[in-house]
């Protein structure tokens, strides 16, 4: 959570930094501000509650002028949204910009006297005095003696007020990328701002200390012995960071969805089988496992429930999903016979990686499926996949849902067929269905006036109830968690033979229901459960295959047909459409559709 920046060179920092900070907001957006050091040495802040939309009227009434600086954009967690809460933190010589948790800053306080001395409730502002208390001289004497005081998590950018044109920075499980930018030197919590200046840049290691110059960058690690960075390229397309002419890169997002599925699945198949030899996964991963556990968070772990009913029905192999949130507390049994899945976006998510961390001291085999590459995750996990969604802006999680399944496709499949399950014949068609998706998802996507249409009936409810059976069910979990996320609307999803067992107590005519019906198995049960809610009153929203036969007795009042596919693909044109009702809903409200309330895209904090 919170996304920071830095900049050192010969542009102005304020217009980079606000740029930036623009871009890095889906990480965090409930305050903002900049220091700058400006051309006489001394260090400037601007900073306020609210959007970096208001930094920037607040720099623009009293400008400030330097070409070198450090911005934040803040999730609260320790202190309330203020203008005083918001980083940069100034303490003496120092500025400090943070992103995390300092757990021990209590005893910090308590230790360094700083009772009485600090403005803010943060944590932040500690890092910034105990700095200051080190400080005599040497910086990275001060860093490091720092650093080993702090207990918790930490992205740093520290500006010293008698070291001018210079931005250090240090870290640990918070992410840094760091890359030469035009005519200077530039930090940030994510590659997708470094993107548009440079096309190399590396990730920060844990505990070493980075010092950006406008001439280069230098790397030290924690005995001050030089070390010399592992340069990555960003593979990333520039213009995917960018709303490329929607309102919201929701919409954006959700349209990528065909192109970016293809780009997940395509290099990874070889004569029409699924093939992860190019990801480094070897057969024998798959073979030799017994048991596999999802541990993931929000839409990771939706995804992971898809997964799970795949590899039970066409494997028969045992798959759990936890919670990451929940994988270390409940004493999950892992051993080196279970291949521990951990499905993240970012890669950041600090609890699917300490339940990494849980599986790998156990002795289980490691796999990542994450779409940003060199994100903690990834490098936490013996193997990754990585998904090519591509940079996702808006918190509601869509393309890299649904490249999240491709995967989850291609590993079911690739399983299938090195455990003998399934014959080469059988793969060929079952991964010829896969490369169907996008298609089929375009498909919907043509079609999304339709579902503009239907989300209307849902624009003034207070509470929906999704239903549905099987692998209907786990997609709307997904969906469910979208109409909630965006919208504001309680939603609930349930499994349509559940309901009757109390919830259908809250079903009446003030409560649409959305249903989906896409496997054959359940179809006529899923109906019949359709029918006891119409009995109630509720307005029923369908979305079903086309081909299946609507009883004509029934009032029905908004449907959406669904183009084919084999049962178990099903849920991917599904997931289009839901998205789409969401959004749809969420835009006619008039909401901010990109930036939910109290939510942020990259999770940090336990
Ligand atoms: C946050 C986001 C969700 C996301 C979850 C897990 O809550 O708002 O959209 O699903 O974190 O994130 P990850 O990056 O691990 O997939």
């Amino acid at each position: 959570m919170c996304g920071i920046i830095g900049y050192t060179g010969k542009k102005e920092a304020e217009e980079i930094m606000l740029d930036a900070l623009e871009v890095l907001e889906y990480r965090g957006y409930d305050s903002a501000g900049i220091a700058v050091c400006g051309s006489d040495g001394g260090v400037q802040i601007r900073k306020c509650a609210g959007r970096v939309k208001d930094l920037r009227s607040l720099c623009e009434r009293v400008k400030v002028s330097g070409a070198c600086g450090i911005g934040h954009t803040r999730w609260a967690t320790h202190g309330g949204v203020s203008d005083e809460n918001a980083h940069p933190h100034m303490f003496g010589n120092v500025t400090v910009i943070h992103n995390g948790i300092i757990e021990n800053y209590k005893r910090l306080i308590g230790k360094y006297d700083l009772q009485e001395k600090l403005q803010s409730q943060t944590d932040s502002e500690v890092v910034a005095a105990v700095l200051e208390h080190f400080y005599n001289g040497d910086p990275y004497a001060a860093i490091r003696k720092t650093v080993l005081k702090l207990k918790g998590t930490f992205a740093l950018g520290i500006m010293f007020g008698d070291i001018p044109d210079t931005v250090f920075a240090v870290r640990n499980v918070s992410p840094i990328v760091i890359a030469r930018a035009e005519e200077g030197s530039m930090m940030a919590s994510d590659v997708t701002v470094l993107g548009q200046y440079s096309k190399e840049y590396f990730v920060l290691p844990e505990f070493h200390v980075a010092v950006l110059k406008k001439e280069g960058i230098e790397l030290y690690d924690m005995s001050g012995e030089a070390v010399e960075p592992q340069w990555l390229t960003v593979s990333w397309d520039v213009n995917r960071s960018s709303k490329g002419g929607y309102p919201f890169y929701m919409e954006k997002e959700i349209m990528e969805q065909p192109e970016v599925i293809w780009e997940t699945i395509e290099p990874r198949i070889k004569n029409g089988l699924p093939d992860l030899e190019s990801d480094g996964i070897p057969d024998s991963l798959l073979k030799e496992c017994s048991h596999i556990c999802v541990v993931a968070c929000g839409t990771a772990m939706h995804a992971g429930l898809v997964g799970k009913a795949l590899m039970q029905s066409l494997v028969k192999m045992h798959m759990d999903v936890e919670l990451a949130s929940e994988f270390m507390y409940t004493d999950s049994l892992v051993d080196e016979k279970t291949l521990v899945i951990a499905i993240s976006q970012s890669g950041e998510t600090i609890d699917t990686l300490e339940a990494l961390k849980y599986a790998k001291k156990n002795g289980a085999k490691t796999l990542a499926i994450v779409n940003v590459k060199g994100a903690s995750i990834a490098r936490e996990s013996e193997h990754v996949i990585y998904t090519n969604a591509g940079p996702e802006i808006a918190v509601a999680s869509t393309k890299a849902y649904t490249t999240q399944l491709a995967v989850l496709y291609l590993l079911t499949g690739r399983m299938a067929y090195v455990r003998g399950i399934f014959d080469e014949a059988k793969t060929k068609e079952f991964t010829a269905e896969l490369m169907r998706v996008p298609a089929v998802m375009q498909e919907v996507l043509d079609r999304r006036e339709e579902i503009h249409y239907i989300a209307r009936s849902i624009l003034n409810a207070k509470d929906v109830f999704m239903i549905g059976r099987g692998l209907d069910y786990s997609i709307l979990l997904e969906g469910s968690l979208k109409l909630k996320e965006i919208s504001y609307i309680h939603s609930e999803a349930y499994a349509s033979g559940e309901l009757k067992h109390g919830t259908i107590a809250l079903i009446t005519e003030d409560t649409p229901v959305v249903a989906v019906i896409t496997q054959d198995k359940v179809q006529s049960k899923e109906f019949s459960n359709i029918k006891e809610v119409q009995s109630r009153g509720a307005e029923v929203i369908l979305f079903m295959k086309e081909s299946y036969r609507l009883d004509q007795d029934a009032a029905w009042d908004s449907v959406f047909k669904l183009p084919e596919m084999r049962d178990e693909f099903m849920v991917m044109p599904v997931s289009a459409a839901l998205q789409l009702l969401a959004y749809y809903v969420s835009l006619d409200k008039g909401l901010d559709v990109d930036k939910p309330r109290n939510l942020a895209k990259v999770v940090t904090v336990e």
